[in-house]
């Protein structure tokens, strides 16, 4: 696991924008998954920046979408695919067709994770990740084993409600309630993964994470075993690592 610790929430944006834009330059078509949350959106927005001031390109990349919310419709603002499009995609010069999310109005919601594992192969180049205050990655949650697949969850309580931040106009009781997810097995198999974390709010899990026990109850603690993962946290979420 590497560590990088950053001063500020600016300098952690720039270290998380100059590593993933050397990644673009060595691979232009670097396969990777990203997440929404608010962690990234400064990233997001930074990408942006850079591939409007020609410094960065998408054009041959491909980006998968870590989960979707169940039960939305198509044009909901909130959901992983328009949230994804709103900050980065529609912003930068990735062509339409290698901007891949998990189609959950079909009827058939196994056979869009089926068709979504068969797309993302023996895993990506690079997957970004934030993290849960309980533990979770995308939305495997607490318990989930290690060789999960694609596949439609329940969301845990904690989650239901945090993601009131997207979704600033439903009442609690109309949150979602389940949501599709890239599974472990494909997180974990990837070629190399970075767990994002800012803020004193994360500080206690990142903590537990990657310093406790490797256990399915804290998800992200798996990533201890991965041979080329990097936890990039500011200077308070970081407060607790050695
Ligand atoms: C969203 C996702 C979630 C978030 C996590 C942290 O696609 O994958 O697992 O990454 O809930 O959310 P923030 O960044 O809002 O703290």
């Amino acid at each position: 696991m590497n560590l990088l610790q950053f001063d500020s929430g600016h300098a952690w944006m720039e270290g998380v924008c100059a590593f993933w834009n050397d990644r673009l330059r060595s691979d232009p078509r670097l396969r990777t998954c990203l997440p929404t949350g608010l962690t990234p959106i400064p990233v997001y927005d930074d990408m942006v920046r850079r591939v409007s001031a020609g410094h960065a390109s998408f054009a041959e990349a491909a980006v998968f979408a870590l989960d979707e919310f169940g039960g939305l419709a198509a044009e909901d603002p909130g959901s992983t695919r328009n949230t994804l499009a709103r900050l980065l995609i529609e912003r930068v010069d990735l062509p339409a067709a290698a901007f891949h999310a998990l189609d959950v109005q079909a009827a058939d919601v196994n056979r869009t994770c089926e068709r979504y594992d068969a797309a993302i192969g023996a895993g990506f180049d690079l997957v970004l990740l934030g993290i849960g205050t309980n533990g979770h990655l995308g939305m495997n949650e607490p318990g989930t084993p290690p060789d999960s697949r694609t596949r439609r969850v329940e969301l845990h309580e904690s989650t239901i409600q945090s993601s009131a931040r997207y979704f600033p106009d439903r009442a609690p009781h109309r949150l979602p309630r389940w949501g599709v997810t890239v599974g472990l097995r494909a997180i974990l198999a990837s070629k190399e993964v970075w767990v994002l974390a800012t803020g004193s709010g994360k500080a206690s899990i990142v903590e537990r994470a990657f310093h406790g026990d490797v256990t399915t109850e804290v998800p992200a603690s798996l990533l201890q075993r991965h041979r080329n993962c990097s936890l990039f946290v500011d200077a308070a979420a970081g407060t607790r690592l050695r």
